[in-house]
Order: C-alpha cells, then sequence, then structure tokens
C-alpha cells in the first residue's frame, strides 16, 4: 500500500482504533494514533507538576486561558523526547526513555488531556511531528492515522479521508468497558459525565461530528469485521 494516505477522526469510544489498527494491518501499511501524541504530552506535563488543573478551569471560561501553564505546556511539546511506534500489532508510545504505553490510557489522562489539547501551540508541534511521521510511513507502506482533525487540518490531501460514526449507547458501552472494564447499567452511567465532557472540550479545536466536503462517512456500529471491510473498501477505491 505504498503512498496510501488513509485518515479516520471520529469521538472517543467510536471503535476507531481497533478498527484503524486491524485495517492497517491488513493493508501492510504503518498506523498511527495521534491521540497518543496529546496523552503523551499530557503525561509528561502532569510528571512535571505543570498545574493542567488550572488551564483546564481558564480555559472552559470564555477568554480566558492561564498563559503561564500554556505556555509551559508549549515548551514542553516543543522539546519533548516522544515516541510512538507505528507497527499495528505492537502500538507504543516512549517518552524520555519511559514506556507510557499503558499510562496514557488511565483516566486520569483522559480527564486532563483536553488542557492540552486545547492549546493552539502545543497543536502546531504536534501536528508538525503528526505530518512528518504520516509522510514517513506513507512512503514506506502506507498509513492509517487517527484522530479528531486528520481529514481537516493535519492531512486534507490524503486519498482516503474518513469520519466515523457510531449509535451513542454502544460508544458510551465501549467506553465503559475501556474504563471500568464493564459495561453495565452503572458503568454507562459513570462514563456518560467524562465522554460527554471530553467531546465538548474536544470539539473546541476540531470539528469531528459532522463530516467535511468529500470526506465519507462510516458507521461503525456494527461488528469489528464489518467495519474493517467498509474501510477496506474506501482504501481500496483509492489504490
Ligand atoms: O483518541 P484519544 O481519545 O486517545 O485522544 C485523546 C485526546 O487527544 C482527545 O480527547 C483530544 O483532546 C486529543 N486529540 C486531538 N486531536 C487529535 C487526536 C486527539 O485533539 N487528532
Amino acid at each position: 500500500a505504498r503512498g496510501l494516505v488513509v485518515v479516520v477522526d471520529g469521538p472517543s469510544g467510536s471503535g476507531k482504533s481497533t478498527l484503524c489498527r486491524r485495517t492497517a494491518a491488513a493493508l501492510g501499511a504503518g498506523y498511527l494514533d495521534t491521540g497518543a501524541y496529546y496523552r503523551a504530552v499530557c503525561w509528561a506535563a502532569l510528571e512535571d507538576g505543570v498545574d493542567l488543573a488550572a488551564a483546564a478551569a481558564a480555559s472552559s471560561t470564555p477568554g480566558g486561558r492561564d498563559h503561564g501553564s500554556d505556555e509551559a505546556v508549549a515548551s514542553l511539546a516543543r522539546g519533548l523526547d516522544l515516541r510512538v511506534g507505528t507497527d499495528p500489532e505492537r502500538p507504543y508510545v516512549i517518552v524520555r526513555g519511559t514506556d507510557v504505553t499503558a499510562a496514557i490510557r488511565e483516566s486520569r489522562i483522559s480527564a486532563a488531556v483536553s488542557a492540552v489539547a486545547t492549546n493552539l501551540e502545543v497543536r502546531a508541534e504536534l501536528i508538525a511531528r503528526q505530518r512528518a511521521a504520516i509522510a514517513v510511513q506513507a512512503a514506506e507502506r502506507g498509513v492509517v492515522a487517527e484522530g479528531r482533525d486528520l481529514t481537516t487540518v493535519v492531512a486534507p490531501d490524503a486519498a482516503v479521508r474518513v469520519l466515523v460514526v457510531v449509535d451513542e449507547q454502544r460508544r458510551l458501552a465501549r467506553r465503559a468497558l475501556e474504563l471500568h472494564g464493564t459495561s453495565d447499567e452503572a458503568a454507562v452511567e459513570r462514563t456518560r459525565d467524562e465522554v460527554v465532557r471530553r467531546d465538548r472540550d474536544d470539539s473546541t479545536v476540531a470539528s469531528f461530528t459532522e463530516a467535511a466536503d468529500g470526506v465519507a462517512v462510516l458507521d461503525n456500529s456494527g461488528t469489528l469485521e464489518e467495519g474493517v471491510e467498509a474501510l477496506l473498501a474506501l482504501a481500496a477505491a483509492a489504490l
């Protein structure tokens, strides 16, 4: 699939990660999780004791951001020693030599990551790194990349651009399973707040609930196999 660039946007819990990894593996292509970049910066900021809560609280009041901590996180992002794996069978994230693949999935990161992702200087830095990684993978073996702003900002010229949508109840159940290990009713209720809040914060920087011009919509409410088949069909049309 050399030269092929497939980019996929969608909200948390849409199942896009598994979908993209499986599709990349089937194509023999590389895989890039752009959310991991934001999570990694968040992890490093917390490790450094940067007050992300202050940045988040300030950013949710109109016109207010904590510029001191914003600048601290931006400069941290620019200098960060960060490696993101591109093998769809074995994704990893290494920050400052530490393997944080599991740590960046913790709920303390999910709760704080929007404060990092709404920082426009952080975005500029991470978008540049993501574009470079996509270019390397594309030239080597093709790439399937996923995130929130890939179809519109990171790679608007990609051959295949897809927005993943999913039935709302299904999305909450998926996130509940990831976060709490169960998707019973109580877990779904506990998850709802987290998901709704993160969507709202994220939607201030990227629009991932409506497809931009030329972006295909993929309904991922069915089985994983159906999703992969649909994404492979879109990719095949571009090959
Ligand atoms: O996809 P995931 O849930 O791991 O992404 C974590 C966070 O990173 C999102 O909630 C969002 O704030 C941010 N993100 C982003 N742009 C992307 C990918 C992720 O702002 N392309």
